[in-house]
């Protein structure tokens, strides 16, 4: 299985457990570390709104709280509550926590398990300000 169907199956079930009574649009994520080791996030919303963990930081934080920092791809799926999930950019938040990680060849799976695409965090976030402006 190529890395990108695996970690599209295992954003998918990362995403059943999306807490998400606010939006109703449940989101999973799943990173891979160039050790190998997936970590999954799902979406974890507040009614305070401001609080919400997006999937991908949602795994990031607990791969980093694991030790990992060298990161090689994520897979990102989602869609709203009831539905399969699909197609679901990261939003400029979550590019910026990535960008904090991994390198612009860094690669990001969008779509679902059947069909997905593949972009760089180059390609989505370009000229990105990271430790080397400081
Ligand atoms: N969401 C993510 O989990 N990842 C993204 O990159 C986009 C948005 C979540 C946040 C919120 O819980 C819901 O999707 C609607 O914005």
């Amino acid at each position: 299985m190529t890395d990108g169907k695996m970690l599209m199956t295992a954003a998918q079930r990362a995403r059943e457990n999306s807490y998400s009574p606010y939006s109703h649009f449940c989101v999973g994520a799943a990173l891979l570390t160039k050790s190998g080791k997936i970590f999954t996030g799902c979406n974890v919303e507040s009614a305070a709104f401001s609080p919400t963990s997006c999937a991908e930081r949602t795994a990031i934080a607990k791969a980093v709280s694991e030790g990992e920092r060298a990161f090689e791809a994520i897979a990102i799926v989602g869609g709203k509550a009831g539905e399969k999930g699909g197609f679901c950019p990261p939003c400029g938040v979550c590019r910026q926590m990535l960008a904090e990680f991994c390198a612009p060849s860094f690669k990001i799976y969008l779509g679902d398990e059947n069909s997905f695409e593949t972009y760089t965090l180059g390609m989505l976030l370009p000229l990105s300000f990271t430790r080397q402006n400081l």
